[in-house]
């Protein structure tokens, strides 16, 4: 019988593809198929059954039905050894040797204008002062018109302002946080310092950048004076610079305060005495400031009867060039590491 020689030599057959099969899960399914599948080798066998006699039948039945185990036990074991193959030579391939020295990954530091805010924050706080924020996107109404700077005045040219559209624009000054401050704390006292970004429509150079930081102030209660706005700005620069810095108020203009002053700090670098940064004038302008104007302090629900303070704006950048004698703003927006590296704080 032909039929009976086939099967029996199916299992060597399989064995020896078996043998030199790669470990390859796809082709041995295609291989088994060939043996075990509708059309494989048992099931070709099966359906030429028909043209033998009964006994012959019978034989060829049992042998197939014992072959089929057989090939099955077969595939099975070699789909086992194939799966541990793949599964150790995985590992191989992944061991980590955990004696290599590890790679140090680069630390970043925190940028030195956002050290001068943690600063001034800090110093705030220990005065009584809470932080407050407010949205770069700001209204015409609250970067303005509610500091007294209504539409068509000509002071607004002192700022050119980026506006979205007629109502919205980048704010130009951290002063409407003030505003919103006010409209919040509905005639109470108020203390706070608001640190953040502005937006100037003014060309980049040394000494401008179209985006820069201030830290404004705000402090309103029962007989606030000009006399506590220094005290408060002393502190703040004796704290920054040195215990021996002066400043000088210098009589100026803002809308939204009054008296208004421009404030000068005694020059680190000659000691007053006069040099190139100074301009030989011994001083060096680090703010604006002033009284809150009465107009201001009505428009946000405050009796200037019954409550009065000040207001001053920091310019960050001005304080953090001084204290570290940097000499062009830019250096703080390019993102150079060589430069932002130097005021990495010590591990
Ligand atoms: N907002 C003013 C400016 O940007 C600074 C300032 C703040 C002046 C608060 C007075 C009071 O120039």
């Amino acid at each position: 019988m032909d039929e009976l020689k086939e099967l029996e030599g199916a299992i060597d057959l399989a064995s020896n593809e078996l043998n030199q099969m790669d470990d390859d899960l796809n082709l041995l399914q295609q291989k088994k198929a060939n043996y075990l599948g509708k059309k494989g080798i048992i099931a070709n066998v099966m359906s030429n059954m028909k043209n033998l006699s009964n006994d012959e039948r019978k034989e060829l039945g049992m042998k197939s039905n014992k072959i089929k185990v057989l090939l099955e036990e077969l595939f099975e074991k070699k789909r086992k050894e194939i799966e541990d193959n793949i599964v150790e030579r995985k590992l191989k391939s992944e061991t980590i040797d955990v004696t290599l020295p590890g790679v140090s990954m680069p630390v970043g530091g925190i940028h030195p204008l956002n050290q001068t805010v943690m600063e001034l924050e800090d110093l705030y706080i220990g005065m009584g002062y809470r932080v407050a924020e407010g949205p770069e996107i700001e209204t015409d109404e609250f970067c303005f018109e509610k500091l007294n700077l209504p539409k068509g005045h000509p002071a607004r040219d002192m700022q050119d302002t980026f506006y979205i559209n007629p109502e919205l624009l980048l704010r130009s000054q951290t002063s409407p946080v003030q505003v919103r401050t006010m409209l919040e704390e509905k005639g109470k006292p108020i203390k706070i310092i608001c640190p953040g970004k502005v937006y100037r429509r003014d060309s980049d150079d040394a000494t401008h950048s179209h985006q820069f930081m201030q830290c404004e102030g705000l402090v309103l209660g029962k007989d606030i004076t000009l006399a506590d706005l220094k005290g408060a700005l002393l502190e703040m620069v004796r704290k920054m610079f040195d215990k021996d810095r002066q400043i000088r108020l210098r009589p100026s203009f803002f809308p939204f305060t009054e008296p208004s002053v421009e404030v000068d700090v005694s020059c680190g670098i000659c000691g007053g005495k006069g040099c190139p940064t100074c301009k030989n004038t011994g001083w060096i302008e680090i703010l604006g400031a002033g009284m809150v104007n009465d107009n201001v302090l009505r428009m946000s629900g405050y009796d200037p009867k019954e409550i009065q303070g000040f207001a001053f704006g920091i310019g960050v950048e001005r304080i953090t060039m001084l204290k570290y004698k940097i000499d062009d703003i830019r250096n703080f927006y390019t993102n150079d590491v060589r430069f932002l590296n130097q005021f990495k704080e010590e591990k």
